[in-house]
């Protein structure tokens, strides 16, 4: 061989290793070194190369993930050993009965359970033959499957050959769940909604419509993801417990969920499934529960199967979040801004634990996207938010019976005009004295991150603008308690209360106030870079619009709309009263920059239960001091506040040698 081609051959050897160890970095491991431009370079450089000389393209290379022609089928594949299903538990009593059925089987004998995450995609199979990717198999019906092994190679975080070092054995099997981040999954229904195409009802459905996609092209494009979850070498369980199977996976190339606990009793596996639950919105994957499983192969290999499902392991579900039901009426609210929005009243039906009669439907294009009818059984959802959403009608349950809904032209509460500027899809009330509005914006007022008045209810405020006894919040420090306890359902006792909390208000700190004002785009962390860099509400009151937008973080359409607000005279004259109530209208603690310096532009991470304070106000603490609060752990974190029962942030923090202050060194901090 010419010494030429022998010096390509080992770049484009070093070039195949170097960007597999950036792909792990990146798709494993979540912490790239080099940015997404040299990455390209690289592969650029490889695939240049390889045009060069063919016959140099290793099976293995990063190149060969997207290739290959479009599939006609999938040939069908036995698996060597079933893939079973797994029993399910669906709460706590559930899980202490398979305690009780293990320890008995373990008979006297110690053992450990590992908890991890039950990843809700669908799961697959992968064959390693020395270290290369063979074949991917789906799990088709546990006994055959389909191979799909263009399809896998495509996943990023599939190795296409696995680490050296750790390539022990001739062959080696790899199972794991494929799924769709929810990022990925948004994109993808925002794409198939520019082209016409249905979109998919959950990531779950997506992920599966794609790994049985014929052309590799498309399900490159797709960006499947996959965590690995077991491993068999020939047809047995190479390690003595599932937790070194884990570890093994992870130093072979794959990416295995970091969220996994090793439990010593059924205890610790319950406060795992509890913690998780907690965290569940926060994972960029969806999840439907932890599975369970008992670390010890000899015990597993002991504890045996049933046809269906193996006895060493369970899945613990938590509540569905998607439901069919139907839509009984769709009534149009007013909010605070005047904003329109339609809600569906549902068929009640019990979803993530609780009973859901009522989903929004967010604006009158949102109407026509689902295309909505009054009667119509609809997929409705429940994740982060508290409100369900309305997914997509099933229209082969349509009767003929179901009516069109018209979107109202008026006001469906003032009867005032609605307009709806081009180019916006919201249609918004501009009747100054709707009381809808009103009484949209006191409940925003008086919320809990705004100027937290808990005794300010619905049925409360509902009478205080009937009666007419507020025409807007600076009304509420008027308020006297002969007319209070005289409203319905309330007495001395009560009406006093109220008085002393909004008494109580007045010592909100200014963002508070800023956020309770409910100016358009002015959400509560907006509300704080405001109010810091002002002030005082004087400043803010005089600030152009130019010196708005020349704040970070802060764009023009929140400039133009803190300017329109502060131009309307009705709102001065309601800063006016604010002020002589009582209420805080400036910053007064701090130093010479109006925030205190341990704060300042520090990153803060909450995590657990604190004992004096809610998560909202420990958070409204530190940003009224130029700090911020986010929600995940990482290398930028300044500080972990972790109060009781703290999981797995606390951890990470812990291992990523964090500055962690419990309560108590907060409140020292915070003075
Ligand atoms: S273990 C026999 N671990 O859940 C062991 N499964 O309901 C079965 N799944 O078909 C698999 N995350 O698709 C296991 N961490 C995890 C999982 C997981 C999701 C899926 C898998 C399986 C289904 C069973």
């Amino acid at each position: 061989m010419p010494a030429k081609v022998r010096d390509i051959e080992r770049e484009m050897k070093e070039l195949r290793a170097e960007i597999r160890r950036h792909e792990e970095l990146y798709y494993v491991h979540d912490n790239p070194e080099i940015s997404d431009e040299e990455y390209d370079r690289l592969l650029a450089r490889l695939q240049q190369l390889e045009e060069e000389n063919p016959e140099l393209i290793a099976p293995d290379s990063p190149t060969q993930r997207v290739g290959g022609r479009p599939a006609e089928s999938f040939p069908e594949y036995i698996h060597r050993r079933p893939m079973l299903s797994l029993d399910n538990s669906y709460n706590i009593e559930d899980l202490r009965a398979f305690d009780e059925r293990c320890r008995k089987l373990a008979d006297g004998r110690p053992f450990e359970y590992v908890a991890e995450l039950k990843i809700d995609g669908l799961s697959i199979s992968l064959h390693y033959e020395q270290g290369l990717l063979t074949r991917g198999v789906t799990r088709g019906d546990g006994r055959r499957g389909e191979e799909v092994t263009q399809n896998a190679r495509t996943i990023r975080s599939v190795p296409l050959r696995l680490n050296p070092a750790f390539d022990q054995w001739r062959e080696v099997e790899v199972r794991g769940e494929v799924f769709l981040s929810r990022s990925v999954f948004e994109k993808i229904n925002a794409e198939r909604e520019e082209e016409g195409t249905p979109r998919f009802a959950n990531p779950r459905n997506a992920a599966a419509g794609t790994i049985r996609q014929l052309d590799p092209k498309i399900v490159a494009a797709r960006r499947l993801d996959m965590f690995a979850y077991d491993v068999l070498g020939g047809d047995r369980k190479p390690f003595a417990t599932h937790w070194q199977s884990l570890e093994w996976l992870e130093r072979a190339g794959f990416r295995v969920n970091t969220n996994r606990a090793l439990c010593a009793s059924i205890d610790e596996v319950i406060e795992f499934c509890n913690q998780m639950e907690m965290k569940r919105d926060e994972l960029g994957y969806e999840i439907d529960g932890v599975v369970v499983k008992v670390n010890s192969t000899a015990l597993q290999d002991e504890f045996g199967a049933t046809t269906k499902a193996p006895r060493w392991a369970i899945a613990y579900k938590y509540p569905a979040r998607q439901a069919t039901t139907r839509v009984e009426s769709i009534v149009v609210q007013v909010g605070r801004t005047g904003a329109l929005t339609p809600v569906a009243n549902l068929q009640p039906v019990l979803l993530a634990g609780t009973t859901v009669a009522r989903a929004t439907l967010h604006n009158e294009d949102e109407i026509k996207r689902l295309g909505v009818r009054l009667g119509d059984w609809v997929l409705i959802e429940k994740s982060g938010e508290i409100i369900p959403k309305v997914i997509k009608v099933i229209e082969s349950r349509r009767t003929g019976e179901e009516k069109a809904f018209r979107f109202p032209k008026k006001c469906p509460v003032c009867g005032g005009i609605v307009s709806r500027p081009e180019g916006e899809v919201v249609a918004r009330c501009i009747a100054a004295d709707c009381p809808a509005q009103l009484k949209a914006r006191l409940l925003h007022f008086a919320s809990r991150r705004a100027m937290r008045i808990e005794g300010l209810g619905y049925a409360l405020v509902e009478q205080l603008v009937e009666k007419k006894m507020v025409r807007d919040v600076g009304d509420l420090y008027t308020l006297r308690l002969e007319e209070v306890a005289a409203l319905e359902r309330m007495a001395e006792k009560s009406a006093s209360n109220l008085l002393g909390q909004i008494e109580d208000s007045k010592q909100r700190e200014f963002p508070q106030l800023i956020y309770a004002l409910g100016i358009r785009h002015v959400g509560d962390r907006t509300a704080g870079i405001i109010a810091r860099h002002f002030r005082s509400l004087d400043r803010l009151s005089e600030a152009s619009v130019e010196e708005l937008d020349e704040i970070p973080e802060i764009g023009l359409t929140v400039a133009e709309s803190v300017r329109d607000w502060f131009d309307d005279p009705g709102n001065l004259a309601l800063c006016e009263r604010l002020r002589a109530a009582g209420v805080k209208t400036e910053i007064e603690t701090g130093g010479a920059e109006g925030y205190d310096e341990e704060f300042a532009g520090k990153q803060f991470v909450l995590t657990g239960r604190l004992e004096t304070m809610t998560r909202d106000e420990a958070r409204a603490l530190i940003e009224a001091r130029g700090g911020r609060v986010t929600s995940s752990v990482s290398k930028k974190t300044d500080y972990v506040l972790a109060g009781e029962e703290a999981g797995s942030k606390l951890e990470k923090a812990q291992s990523l040698g964090l500055k962690i202050i419990d309560e108590a060194a907060f409140k020292e901090m915070i003075g």
